[in-house]
């Protein structure tokens, strides 16, 4: 397959990706909420009870792994990458090692990672990754992002996905702008149209072949402390507008994070812009918290019951599923919940 194809692929009409790449440190938050153990049967046992739900043949066109699981063997025998390929769904990994802090800056960050890359690339393609995923955060203050931030997280994510190509995967870019403080809907269009321009210059500079990516941003969205309240139209009409002005129409594929928008909020919201999207990307999910909330609830509830966590993982796979299409609605949600 072609890198264009395996990028198609990942966000078929209908299907998106699923973020379970949390690190260990992530999921520790997650497994805390829930009053699980965080240790590496507990977090086997979750993501393969996920792995083997019926949703991921219909559903799920990717799911980025971290380190730890992309090498575990599931307790039926096969490995990790291998039950996910089985569903038809291609396997991918988190390749970056986090946000760390930015010299020269107060409180930003810049995502690290580059060191060592084509060799950690190269053994990731032998466990069976075909796609990998980069990481730049923003957060929007009186004073940030800076530039600097802008610039050297840019070029960080130009550098990755040049070489994620040249190891012969598709590498998701991913500048998130975050969703904390008490900005304006218009506040979050602006940053997001300064740092999508900003990553494609430096993937021109760098080459990167816009056919062979998927772009995975944030939703322009009102900051979580913002008093003005955007409708679901507002927010659908800003990303959309947003993506078309900054975005080549040589990427195939965007799929958004869900940002600690509620699993709802989230599907709401990629239904209402496929409903409008009259350009050629394929928009569609890439949620971690957006899938996983539910089942993640049920897993805390009772680890051994695998029917009803694979219920709850089901029923959001199937709803995003519907947003993809622009064919969610709140009738469907209750229907198919019940
Ligand atoms: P959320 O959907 O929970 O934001 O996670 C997506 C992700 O992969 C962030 O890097």
């Amino acid at each position: 397959m072609t890198l264009n194809e395996i990028a198609k692929k990942m966000c078929a009409k209908g299907k998106g990706i699923l973020a379970a790449d949390e690190s260990t440190g992530t999921i520790a938050k997650r497994f805390k909420s829930i009053n699980v153990e965080n240790v590496e049967k507990n977090r086997l046992s979750f993501r393969q009870t996920l792995f083997n739900s019926s949703a991921m043949k219909d559903f799920i066109g990717g799911v980025i792994l971290f380190d730890e699981t992309i090498r575990q063997k599931t307790t039926q025998g096969p490995s990790i990458p291998e039950l996910i390929s089985k569903h038809g769904a291609v396997p991918g990994i988190k390749v970056d090692k986090g946000a760390k802090l930015l010299a020269g800056s107060i409180d930003e960050t810049v995502t690290e990672g580059l060191d060592g890359l084509r060799e950690r690339l190269r053994e990731y393609y032998e466990l069976g990754a075909r796609f990998t995923k980069w990481r730049a955060v923003y957060k929007i203050t009186d004073k940030s992002p800076s530039s600097q931030s802008i610039k050297s997280n840019a070029h960080a994510l130009a550098r990755y996905a040049a070489l994620v190509q040249e190891a012969k995967m598709v590498p998701i870019i991913e500048p998130e702008v975050l969703m904390d403080g008490s900005h304006n809907i218009d506040k979050c269009y602006q940053v997001t149209t300064n740092v999508l321009n900003e990553c494609y210059n430096e993937l021109e500079i760098h080459k990167v072949d816009l056919k062979g990516t998927v772009l995975k941003p944030n939703m322009v969205i009102p900051g979580s402390g913002c008093k003005d309240k955007s409708s679901t139209k507002e927010i659908a009409n800003k990303t959309l507008d947003c993506l078309r002005k900054n975005v080549p129409a040589d990427v195939p594929s965007i799929a958004f994070l869900s940002g600690g928008q509620s699993e709802i909020e989230a599907s709401k919201n990629l239904n209402e812009i496929n409903k409008i999207n009259d350009s050629n990307f394929l928009i569609t999910f890439s949620y971690g918290r957006g899938l996983q909330a539910s089942a993640l609830k049920e897993f805390g509830k009772n680890q051994e019951n695998i029917e009803n966590i694979q219920k709850a993982f089901n029923h959001r796979a199937r709803m995003n599923g519907l947003s993809s299409k622009g064919e969610w609605s709140e009738d469907l949600e209750k229907e198919f919940a019940a």
